[in-house]
């Protein structure tokens, strides 16, 4: 397999996974910045577990599996080139995320190729596993997406929620917005710092909507904190009336009753009763709770991910093992870190 954009974050922890997956053999991965350094010059987590050098993207050769991790509208500009280099294709960038034109162009602008939107499928496996079995192109999931959606689904299905906006609060880490510097990444001057990142127009906001039952409207608000990975989401939501917090059990025992990596978290005392984002770190899991008040309905929905492992690479990687026909776990069975 061959990973486009292996010098960046998302490509990076990619090929982190793919390193240790039994049946995956990386042999190709691109850089235009690093090109003929190992891959350990970039990522020093690598070191001595593999030899492989960045090549430019340009001497790219035809592979089973091709992995996109491009900055968002590379792969759609250049779909021609790239699309002939991999038998199954699976893009890590928004490109291909969305199916409804008007969406894309509401929080993306112009689509370069409209043409092809639909056909790929979302690699969410908790929402598409069947698609995702016989997907040559597969779209990955955005990492706020990921977290908000797996938070929201099984209540939207179930039907529990009164058809008012539900209001999401996504507290983000500084590699959710690539390697490059940029407003939501590292900089010595933003160690210790909370700062608003994407108050209104999150982009992620289409596909949560289009992902859901009934395309509700759902607000997002982005908060960047000086963590280096993790999600925090936090939904608020209101219940029916007459509906109770053991509606909302049976709703998530039912959606996810038999998911590998999904753990709902709820504990009436004790030190670890909601999500954390630590618990989570470099691992496939999301960790989901709730709370309710009983007498106004709200609900909160709170959802602990790693941005670049069940954000990312990690849910990608599971489409990929679903598309490959290799049980669904595999490669991504490792637990968090504890303390
Ligand atoms: N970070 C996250 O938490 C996250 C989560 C979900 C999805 N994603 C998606 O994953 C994609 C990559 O994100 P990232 O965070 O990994 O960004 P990044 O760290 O900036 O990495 C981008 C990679 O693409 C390469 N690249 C840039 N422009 C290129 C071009 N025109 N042609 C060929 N290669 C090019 C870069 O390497 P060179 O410049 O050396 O070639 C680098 O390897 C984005 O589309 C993002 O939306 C990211």
């Amino acid at each position: 397999m061959a990973i486009v954009g292996g010098s960046g974050y998302a490509g990076g922890e990619f090929l982190r996974l793919a390193l240790f997956h039994p049946h995956l053999e990386v042999t190709q991965v691109t850089s235009r910045r690093f090109a003929g350094e190992p891959v350990h010059f970039v990522h020093p987590n690598l070191r001595g577990r593999t030899n492989l050098k960045f090549i430019p993207p340009e001497r790219l050769e035809p592979a089973d599996i091709l992995v996109l991790a491009l900055p968002h509208g590379v792969f759609a500009k250049e779909y021609e080139r790239y699309r002939p280099l991999g038998k199954v294709v699976l893009d890590l960038s928004a490109d291909f995320r969305l199916k409804n034109p008007d969406l894309y162009r509401r929080y993306y602008g112009e689509h370069p190729r409209p043409d092809l939107l639909g056909s790929f499928v979302y690699a969410l496996p908790e929402l598409y596993r069947e698609a995702l079995r016989g997907a040559d192109q597969m779209a990955g999931a955005g990492c706020n997406a990921t977290a908000t959606l797996l938070g929201l689904y099984p209540l939207f299905k179930a039907g529990l929620l009164q058809p008012k906006p539900v209001f999401v609060t996504l507290l983000i880490s500084t590699s959710a917005a690539g390697a490059e510097p940029s407003p939501a990444s590292h900089h010595p001057e933003r160690a210790g710092s909370l700062r608003v990142y994407k108050p209104t127009g999150h982009r992620h906001t289409a596909e949560v909507v289009e992902n859901l039952p009934g395309r509700p409207e759902v607000h997002l608000t982005a908060i960047a904190t000086d963590r280096v990975r993790g999600i925090l989401m936090t939904a608020q939501a209101f219940l029916h009336d007459g509906w109770s917090e053991r509606d909302v059990w049976q709703a998530y025992r039912e959606a996810y009753g038999g998911e590998p990596f999904v753990r709902i978290v709820k504990q009436k005392k004790g030190i670890h009763r909601y999500p954390d984002p630590r618990f989570v770190q470099g691992t496939n899991y999301a960790d989901i709770g709730f709370e309710l008040e009983e007498d106004t309905g709200r609900l909160v929905v709170m959802v602990a991910i790693d941005n670049l492992v069940k954000g990312t690479a990690g849910h990608a990687l599971q489409a990929l093992n679903l598309r490959m026909g290799w049980p669904e776990t595999l490669g991504l069975e490792f637990p968090g870190l504890h303390p």
